[in-house]
């Protein structure tokens, strides 16, 4: 029996704890979450322990594995202990919001010796896996250019998220569409370009982005364009904008993820996803299959990735894209990463 243990008993803690609680060979034992009044609603709805501190939780039940779900900026210290305790992780996409945080995590992975996934639920979305299989057996040619657009409406940024405002459309978005060009393309970025445009969401009481633009330079120099935005009206098309597209030597794959073929309109016009919640007995969708396959893994030692390497890597990325928004110029990946960490 494989034991997990889940750290934030938020929206992906408690989609988590669903989707791993009929699994064969596995048991969520518990949960920890800091917020009294968030862990006594995750007691009710999943009968199980929530403790006060992650620290409580492993010295309580000291699960074989633990799942990280805290906000952007809160994975480190937790991700730290549990990966020094040898327990496998998997851990919220981003890995972590500062490149020392995230380099103090992939150390800890490093010398724990527990296997670390981390969540990019994009490789568990069939759209995106079709968009592989047409990058990786060469229907399409060598990349030439992709471009990804992932937004939300204004619910996510003003009330889905009570820490937006130390978090982005960066931190929060970008994570997804930087880590689905690279692993579309598998191209090696040496150089990201971006601008971003702050004052909606501030007016609004959350200070942080309306709108990221970047532009990254592979290698090869074929180039990716993100644009991710926390701006977009709540009476539109549901809360999230997701598309993408790769432009290759012989062809091109496209994909508009925010509609999955269901449109609901009332007082509002809202694109729906049937790909997600239950669906007969089983919890379906991207997150849910992720989560369960991390188990798989872990109870049968086949491969598990996206790990904290590439964490690091897509870290490392939004990092430069914020210091080139900050300096007005491209930064160079290889300059940021030679710059130590204070
Ligand atoms: N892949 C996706 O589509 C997706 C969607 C939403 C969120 N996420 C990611 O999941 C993570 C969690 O997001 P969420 O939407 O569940 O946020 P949330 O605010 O709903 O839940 C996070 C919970 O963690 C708790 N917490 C904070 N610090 C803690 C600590 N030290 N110990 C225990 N609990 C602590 C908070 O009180 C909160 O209840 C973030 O990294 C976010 O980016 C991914």
């Amino acid at each position: 029996m494989l034991t997990v243990g889940i750290v934030g008993a938020g929206i992906r803690g408690r989609l988590f704890a669903d989707a791993l609680r009929t699994q064969p060979g596995v048991e969520v034992v518990g949960l920890a979450e800091t917020s009294e009044p968030v862990a006594a609603t995750a007691r009710e709805a999943t009968n199980l322990p929530v403790f006060s501190s992650h620290t409580e939780l492993m010295a309580r039940l000291d699960p074989d594995a633990v799942i990280v779900a805290t906000p952007d900026f809160a994975h480190r210290e937790i991700a730290v202990d549990i990966a020094e305790a040898g327990k496998h992780l998997l851990i919220e996409k981003p890995l972590a919001t500062t490149l020392e945080d995230a380099r103090a995590i992939a150390d800890a992975v490093q010398g724990g010796g527990g296997r670390c996934l981390v969540g990019f639920e994009n490789r568990w979305n069939p759209h995106v896996l079709r968009a592989k299989a047409a990058a990786s057996d060469g229907s399409i040619g060598a990349p030439i250019t992709s471009s990804a657009t992932l937004s939300n409406s204004y619910y996510v940024p003003t009330q889905m998220l009570s820490w937006s405002a130390a978090s982005s459309p960066a931190w929060f978005l970008m994570p997804h569409t930087v880590d689905l060009v690279l692993w579309l393309t598998e191209r090696n970025p040496i150089k990201v370009s971006a601008v971003a445009s702050k004052g909606v969401l501030s007016a609004r009481g959350v200070d942080t982005w309306d709108v990221v633009h970047a532009l990254i330079t592979f290698e090869d120099g074929s180039t990716a364009n993100l644009s991710s935005a926390w701006v977009l009206p709540d009476a539109g098309d549901g809360i999230v904008d997701f598309r993408f597209s790769l432009i290759g030597t012989r062809g091109s794959v496209s994909a508009d993820l925010s509609h999955q073929g269901l449109t609901v309109v009332s007082d509002k016009y809202r694109s729906e996803w049937p790909l997600s919640g239950r669906v007969g007995r089983s919890q379906v969708g991207p997150a849910v299959w992720m989560a369960q396959d991390f188990a798989a893994g872990l109870l049968d030692g086949s491969d598990l990735g996206p790990g904290v390497e590439h964490g690091l890597l897509v870290t490392e990325i939004i990092c430069a894209i914020e210091l080139s928004v900050e300096l007005g110029q491209p930064v160079e990946l290889s300059n940021l990463r030679s710059t130590p960490v204070a």
